[in-house]
């Protein structure tokens, strides 16, 4: 892609921001949050399994480690996710519930690491989520889904 230099500092932002909310809390609101007519709007939130809740992410301020997670970004999340984040991928338009904007900081902050390698493990083909979004864990490392 030609323009991916320009979008390269936004993208280390995004994936910094994946990996830098280690301190927000656990809890979840179940409620769609958002307007239903945005990208990224209207998917929900649940309680991370136990075993996830409390894991911190071993990569955040590794600037490398941000690196990398921004190629992994690149070649698997853009399609639905947006170049940016934003949840404006173009296959989004097609899905419900849309691809949540991963760009929207305000709701990244109040999200631990341990739900974010959660919902990028599992996926969301269950309930409550019932959604596309794949389960990386067969496709990714432990490793390349921290990052
Ligand atoms: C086929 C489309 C698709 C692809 C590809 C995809 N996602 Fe998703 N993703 C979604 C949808 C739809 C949602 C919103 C529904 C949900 O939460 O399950 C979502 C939700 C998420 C969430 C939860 C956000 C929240 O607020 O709870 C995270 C984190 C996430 N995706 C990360 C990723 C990462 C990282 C990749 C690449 C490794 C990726 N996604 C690839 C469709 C996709």
């Amino acid at each position: 892609m030609n323009n991916y230099k320009q979008l390269f500092p936004l993208l280390t932002i995004l994936l910094l921001l994946l990996v830098a909310c280690s301190r927000a809390s656990a809890d979840h609101d179940a409620e769609p949050h958002g307007h239903d007519d945005e990208p990224g709007a209207g998917h929900i939130h649940a309680e991370a399994p136990t075993e996830f809740v409390s894991l911190i992410n071993p990569y955040a301020d590794d600037h490398e480690a941000a690196e990398a997670g921004e190629l992994i970004f690149q070649t698997n999340c853009v399609t639905c996710h947006g170049a940016e984040g934003a949840g404006d991928g173009p296959a989004a338009a097609s899905l419900n519930p849309k691809p949540a904007s991963l760009a929207d900081g305000m709701m990244m902050g109040t999200l631990s690491d341990g739900y974010l390698f959660w919902r990028v493990s599992k996926g969301g083909q269950m309930a409550p989520f019932n959604s596309t979004m794949p389960a990386w864990e067969l496709a990714l490392t432990e490793e390349q889904r921290w990052l």
